[in-house]
């Protein structure tokens, strides 16, 4: 698939099928998501898919932000202990989860070509979450992506104008072409 067309046709899937994701995909998932960039490479990142259908239905339970029944969750967490050792405060500030979001956007993105669709979620109850996959203090989450083959069409697609969010050369200038 070109990127242009997964870009163009990637929405958050907030509905999906019984049909579960076979473990070999959601390994293709991860290894793009490990292929982003990170800040200085730290790839402080550390994955956890949860792909056992009883635990994401309960993972689910713990995540207002989450619907349409999902069959695999990908957590997406930060491994404190090596940015204590080796990141800086920036890293814990923002650095950790800008990376995560990188892996999420080339997971998001690679899941279009098995037909898969997503959302990323960061409403969810992260002592629940915690618990549920046993994750300890030591890593953070950063984010969750639900994951499942869509059942359906996803809601319209709602996006500024280039006009609003583009300036040229500046903020404000009087460059406008290309507008
Ligand atoms: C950081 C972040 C957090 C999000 N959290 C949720 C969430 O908890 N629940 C949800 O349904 N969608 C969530 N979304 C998906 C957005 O609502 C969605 O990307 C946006 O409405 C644009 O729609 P599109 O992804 O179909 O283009 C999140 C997206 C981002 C980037």
């Amino acid at each position: 698939m070109k990127i242009s067309k997964a870009i163009e046709e990637r929405r958050s899937i907030r509905k999906f099928t019984s049909q579960t994701v076979d473990r070999s995909i959601l390994l293709s998932l991860i290894r793009a998501g490990a292929l982003a960039p990170s800040a200085s490479n730290a790839q402080f990142w550390r994955f956890i898919v949860a792909d056992n259908q009883d635990l994401v239905r309960k993972l689910d339970l713990y995540c207002p932000g989450m619907s349409g029944k999902p069959t695999a969750i990908i957590v997406i967490a930060s491994d404190l202990e090596e940015v204590a050792s080796k990141g800086s405060k920036n890293s814990i500030e923002y650095g950790c989860m800008m990376d995560a979001s990188m892996a999420a956007e080339n997971i998001i993105l690679q899941a279009l070509e098995f037909g898969l669709g997503t959302c990323v979620i960061k409403s969810y109850n992260d002592g629940a979450v915690r618990k549920l996959l046993g994750i300890p203090d030591t890593l953070r989450i950063e984010i969750l992506i639900s994951v499942g083959y869509p059942d359906g069409e996803p809601r319209e697609r709602k996006r500024k104008d280039l006009d609003q969010i583009l300036q040229w050369n500046g903020w404000n200038t009087s460059d406008t072409e290309g507008k």
